[in-house]
């Protein structure tokens, strides 16, 4: 039975030979008066045949669960359609030249649908793309990814005993990569289903480096392209919500645990308690990483804040959560703050020296002298702001930062000049503002060192919500 169904690829050649034969004996027949009746008979009755032995073979495909069932069923009602068709062609010889003209039509459709099956939407017209794998690629798309991370990946787990595979990744490979990589079936010769077989990897060998997840194809295939050969799951297949990504990526980083996983034991925690009203969870996390801090590498002097001075920063409605950088390190968001009044910034002011990561997204009332307290700043995220060109001449001033984030805002040409002084700037999240190609050149031969993410994201609605880069 499954043989059948993987034979239809190969068996459905037959009818479309066949028919289209059919057809244009029928034509030629026509016009030019000759007699090929008996011939075309026997034509048609096989080539009916052999559309029925394909329908079968194709409905045993489909269930199969290969293919996505919303879009198998156009090409299957167009194959059973055709199937039709010829046996009425067989029986109406009177009418058999108007027949044949849509049968024609149908077997046309039909091919198409299967060849969108089988190769992906608009197979006809684009290039098959070679998979660039490479790594500069996979670094920007990641660097996106990462910056969807430090936004989704929010939610608090109360209990220290904590196991973050089968909690948190089983159930994401069982949804949308079992269907292929499991005891079912083995694409890529490659099982997800138990620790041995993904340790294991695939025909390309090991998927799965601990701490790395750009080298790890586990994660760094989710986040190609959806038109790229290799992109996981393949296009067409349900796919990954960037949240789901984001937490293979945190899985992998923290060295990809199978069992237990002490939650308090390392600089990066599985889950950052970003949602304030979560205080307590946030102060055993933060206490209990100062008291790990001699075991972890620090490049910076940092001693850890006063939970006090912490839960007046979340009174004023801030988001505090700890910066993955620095064992004593956080991360303010102001994200539910409805005026930058200047009580907000007092407070924060508080804990000015541990705030490494800032966000301030969307926000029209930045006033950047205030940012200027925040000297140890590594990560800045002012996209769709109201900074302008003059407040990056006061950003230099901060020595420390490494990302910032200016998409969506006014900057132009003129600000980005500024940027040049900005010793340890790193990534620079720059499309859509006002920056001229030339003053893209012009940065980038200056900076040549600067990673500038210059594509654009998009999401999908929620439940679709997968990434898109576009180049
Ligand atoms: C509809 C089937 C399907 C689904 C669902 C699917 N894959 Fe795949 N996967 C394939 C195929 C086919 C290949 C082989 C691709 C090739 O080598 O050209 C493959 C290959 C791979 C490989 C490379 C193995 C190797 O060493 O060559 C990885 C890694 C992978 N898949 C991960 C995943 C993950 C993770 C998921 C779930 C998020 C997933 N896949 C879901 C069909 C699928």
């Amino acid at each position: 039975m499954e043989l059948l169904g993987h034979l239809h690829p190969f068996l459905v050649h037959f009818p479309i030979g066949i028919l289209v034969i059919a057809c244009v004996m029928i034509w030629i027949q026509a016009i030019r008066k000759v007699d090929y009746q008996s011939s075309i008979t026997t034509l048609v009755l096989l080539g009916a045949m052999a559309a029925i032995l394909a329908s079968i073979s194709g409905y045993i495909l489909s269930i199969s669960g290969d293919y996505e069932a919303s879009q198998v069923a156009l090409h299957q009602w167009w194959g059973i359609g055709t199937s039709f068709g010829a046996v009425i062609l067989y029986f109406f010889q009177a009418y058999q030249k108007i027949i044949s003209l849509f049968l024609f039509l149908a077997l046309a459709i039909t091919g198409h649908l299967g060849g969108e099956l089988t190769y992906g939407a608009n197979y006809l017209f684009e290039r098959k793309k070679t998979s660039s794998t490479t790594q500069t690629k996979l670094q920007s798309l990641d660097s996106a990814q990462q910056k969807i991370t430090i936004d989704t990946s929010v939610q608090v787990v109360n209990s220290a005993k904590y196991f973050p595979f089968q909690d948190e990744v089983l159930p994401i490979l069982k949804s949308h990569c079992f269907q292929c990589h499991s005891s079912k079936k083995q694409k890529g010769k490659l099982r997800l289903d138990t620790e041995a077989f993904i340790k294991k990897g695939g025909k390309e060998g090991k998927i799965l480096w601990e701490g790395n997840p750009l080298k790890s194809h586990l994660y760094s295939y989710l986040i190609l392209p959806e038109d790229d050969d290799l992109h996981m799951p393949p296009s067409g297949k349900k796919q990954l919500t960037s949240r789901q990504i984001a937490i293979i990526r945190r899985w992998i980083e923290i060295g990809a645990p199978f069992g237990v996983y002490p939650m308090h034991a390392t600089a990066y925690p599985m889950h950052a308690s970003d949602i304030s009203g979560h205080a307590s969870d946030l102060f055993s996390h933060a206490s209990d990483i100062s008291g790990h801090a001699s075991d972890i590498p620090k490049t910076m002097e940092l001693a850890a804040a006063e939970p006090a001075d912490i839960l007046e920063v979340k009174a004023h409605g801030l988001s505090v959560s700890p910066a993955a950088s620095h064992p004593a390190g956080l991360s303010l968001n102001f994200v539910n703050v409805k005026n930058l009044d200047p009580p907000i910034w007092q407070a924060a002011k508080k804990i000015q020296h541990n705030v490494l990561v800032m966000k301030l997204t969307k926000r029209k009332d930045i006033q950047v002298e205030e940012l200027l307290n925040f000297t140890h700043l590594q990560q800045l995220n002012l996209e769709q702001s109201n900074v302008q060109d003059k407040d990056l001449e006061r950003l230099v001033q901060l020595p420390h930062l490494e990302q910032l984030n200016l998409y969506g805002t006014a900057i132009s040409d003129q600000g980005i000049k500024a940027l040049t002084a900005m010793k340890a700037l790193k990534v620079l999240y720059i499309w859509q503002s006002k920056l001229s190609q030339e003053g893209l050149v012009a940065l980038k031969t200056a900076r040549p060192d600067l990673t500038i993410v210059e594509g654009k994201i998009s999401f999908s609605p929620p439940d679709t919500n997968r990434l898109k880069v576009i180049k």
